[in-house]
Order: structure tokens, then C-alpha cells, then sequence
């Protein structure tokens, strides 16, 4: 594995504030000026915006908030919880880490990143993951009831992790099915349920969510409208988002928590009292959308989900348009677009 050590130190000084020379890093790190140009380089391609200004030396173009393992440690502990957390600032992806190395773990395990480098989204897509802007967080959980409950459980997912923002005076953030977490018709978070195989009937998940939250406006590579949670903290009314919003440590702790409680919830009551819940934050309710399932397309209005965790679409049976029927759909190869 590649040693970051010298990058991340120089990450951490940057993030200080403030200019540094390449002199003055140099000899706190023991290495020659060009050397940290170099790293200096490394670290911008994990998409970090630093800038140098000759005489003064080398400034981050926004502020850094860096994950802390003491303070993530303090504040999970403040919190009660118990969890592992592993925090690698640079990895491949917070998923496959956590499948790697399932029947090491307990549920509940969390592994979070700075910078991904091979995140991925639903359908081996890439989640465009820059580093430290954003929130990488994977949680393992062993799931008794099996594979088949883990569709209703990723929707459950989207629920609480919407209701954990409100909880902290975020509003305004919805739920697209099945899982992506939206802001005004754009993209916020994504989250992606993978499984490793079967112990007994119990299924091996692993529950990765990916959240935009201080994202630059120029990152490249995201096919589609895209929102950061600083977005949605300039929208809210309540000034008392503003303080916890900029602290990832906290927020990485109170998702977490949700998270594990929502779990447990599920475990033991199933989708009841989800329907309600999933269907108060849906980004489309009421609202033309088209189902892409492979070459079939289904245009209706969206009429939110059912207790099976199919999304539900009111269609017209006849040209006139007079008579409707609500069809139900699940699985995992469907797109979901406005109409
Ligand atoms: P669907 O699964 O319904 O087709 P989708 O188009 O959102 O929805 P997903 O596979 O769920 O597709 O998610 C991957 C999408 O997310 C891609 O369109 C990708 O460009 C986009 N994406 C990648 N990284 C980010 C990011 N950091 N923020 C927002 N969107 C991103
Ligand atoms: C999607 O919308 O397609 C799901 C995106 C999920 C991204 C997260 S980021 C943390 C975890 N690690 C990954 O490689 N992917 C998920």
C-alpha cells in the first residue's frame, strides 16, 4: 500500500490557514522544496484546490475541515456509541474495504474516507469522490432476515439519513426511490447496498452512502445536476445548521448513529411505518416521472412506495385518458427520470 503520510501532514498544515512556504514544509518534513512540489501536485489530483503565490508559498483555495480520529473518538463516545470506526483517508472505495473483510466484522462496523479513488455507485458507476469535501461512509451490518428483506432495508436507509439532517435543522432535502437523496431536483447523496455472500440465512450487507457537502462547482466528471449540503444550509431559515454543517466530525457521528438505530429497527419491525415515512420525502409524489427498466419505458405519475418497497405508478389504460391504474415496480436495473 502507498504511504500518503507526507501529503496528509502537508494537509493537515494547509488546513491551519494561511500561506506556507515550500521552505518552511520542506524542513518540517525533512524534504527538499521540490519534493513538496511534488506532493503538492499529489495532493491536488485527489482534487484539492491550492494555489501558490510566489514569496509566500502554497494556500488552500477553500477552507479544510479534516476528519479527526480524536475527535470522532470523543464525540462517539459522548454519543454513547460503540462502534468501531476506522477512519483511511485514502482508499479505494469504503465499500469494498468493508467486503473484504466481512467475517472480521460486526454489524454495526463503519469505515469513512477522506478521498476515494475508485468510488463507485449503483451499476459500477463512478461516484466522483474529491477529497475531503465531501462524506465517504460504509457501515456493515449482518443482516438475519436475508437477502430478501434488503431492498425494503436500502429504502429505510434514504429515511433515516434524510431524518437524521432534519434532526440537525437541514430541511428541504427528499428522497428519490430508491435510495438517492435529492435537493432541489439535483443530486445530494447516493447510497449503495452491496452484499458478500450468505452466512446461514443471515445476508452480509454493506451500506455505503456518499454525500456531497462542500463540493467544488468546478469537480468534473458528474453526468448529471448535483447538489452539495452547504446548498442546502444557504436555503434553510434555521441559522443554527450553519455551526454543525461545516463539523464532518459530528455529522459523520450523528449519521452513524442514525444509521445503527434505524437498522435495529428494521430488523425487528420490517418496513412497518416506513411507507409513511418514505412517501412524506419523495422528490416525485404526484409529480409526471418515466421508469426506464432496460428498452421498456413506463410514464405515469408517481404515487410513492408500497409496504414491499416497489415504487408505485398511477398509468392511463385508455387514449382519453379517463381511467388510471396503479402499477407497482421493484428491482434493481430501474431508472427513474421526470417525465
Ligand atoms: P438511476 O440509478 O435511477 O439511474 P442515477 O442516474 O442517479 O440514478 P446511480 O447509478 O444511482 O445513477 O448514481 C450514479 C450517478 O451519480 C451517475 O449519474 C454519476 O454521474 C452521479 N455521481 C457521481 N458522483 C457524484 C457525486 N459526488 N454527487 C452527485 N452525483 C454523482
Ligand atoms: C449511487 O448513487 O449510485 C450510490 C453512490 C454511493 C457512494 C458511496 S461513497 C461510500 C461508499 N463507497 C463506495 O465506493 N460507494 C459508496
Amino acid at each position: 500500500m502507498k504511504d500518503h503520510s507526507v501529503k496528509l501532514a502537508i494537509l493537515k498544515n494547509l488546513s491551519l490557514g494561511g500561506f506556507h512556504s515550500g521552505e518552511e514544509l520542506g524542513e518540517q518534513f525533512g524534504i527538499s522544496r521540490a519534493a513538496v512540489s511534488k506532493h503538492i501536485q499529489g495532493i491536488q489530483l485527489w482534487g484539492v484546490d491550492i494555489f501558490r503565490v510566489q514569496g509566500k508559498g502554497y494556500q488552500l483555495a477553500q477552507p479544510l475541515q479534516l476528519l479527526d480520529e480524536a475527535i470522532l473518538d470523543q464525540q462517539k463516545r459522548a454519543s454513547g456509541l460503540s462502534t468501531p470506526i476506522e477512519l483511511i483517508p485514502i482508499i479505494e472505495s469504503t465499500n469494498q474495504h468493508l467486503l473484504d473483510k466481512v467475517h472480521q466484522l460486526e454489524s454495526g462496523a463503519v469505515c469513512l474516507a477522506e478521498y476515494q479513488s475508485k468510488g463507485r455507485g449503483r451499476r459500477g458507476r463512478e461516484w466522483v469522490s474529491p477529497f475531503g469535501s465531501n462524506l465517504y461512509l460504509s457501515m456493515f451490518w449482518r443482516l438475519d432476515a436475508g437477502m430478501a428483506a434488503a431492498m425494503g432495508l436500502s429504502l429505510v436507509v434514504g429515511v433515516a439519513i434524510v431524518e437524521a439532517l432534519e434532526q440537525l435543522g437541514v430541511n428541504g432535502v427528499k428522497l428519490k426511490w430508491p435510495n438517492d437523496l435529492y435537493f432541489q431536483d439535483r443530486k445530494l447523496a447516493g447510497i449503495l447496498v452491496e452484499m458478500s455472500g450468505q452466512a446461514g440465512g443471515a445476508a452480509n450487507l454493506v451500506i455505503g452512502t456518499g454525500m456531497n457537502l462542500q463540493m467544488s462547482p468546478a469537480t468534473q466528471g458528474i453526468t448529471q445536476p448535483w447538489a452539495s449540503l452547504s446548498d442546502v444550509i444557504a436555503d434553510s431559515t434555521l441559522e443554527s445548521a450553519t455551526d454543525f454543517a461545516l463539523d464532518r466530525n459530528e455529522l459523520a457521528i450523528t449519521l452513524i448513529n442514525t444509521l445503527k438505530t434505524t437498522l435495529e429497527q428494521y430488523e425487528l419491525n420490517g418496513m412497518a411505518g416506513f411507507v409513511e415515512r418514505w412517501n412524506r420525502l419523495d422528490n416525485y409524489l404526484g409529480r409526471p416521472i418515466k421508469l426506464i427498466m432496460g428498452p421498456r419505458e413506463v410514464v405515469g405519475i408517481a404515487r410513492g412506495i408500497n409496504e414491499q418497497g416497489a415504487i408505485l405508478i398511477e398509468t392511463s389504460v385508455e387514449e382519453q385518458q379517463t381511467e388510471s391504474k396503479i402499477e407497482a415496480f421493484i428491482g434493481g436495473e430501474i431508472s427513474l427520470r421526470s417525465a
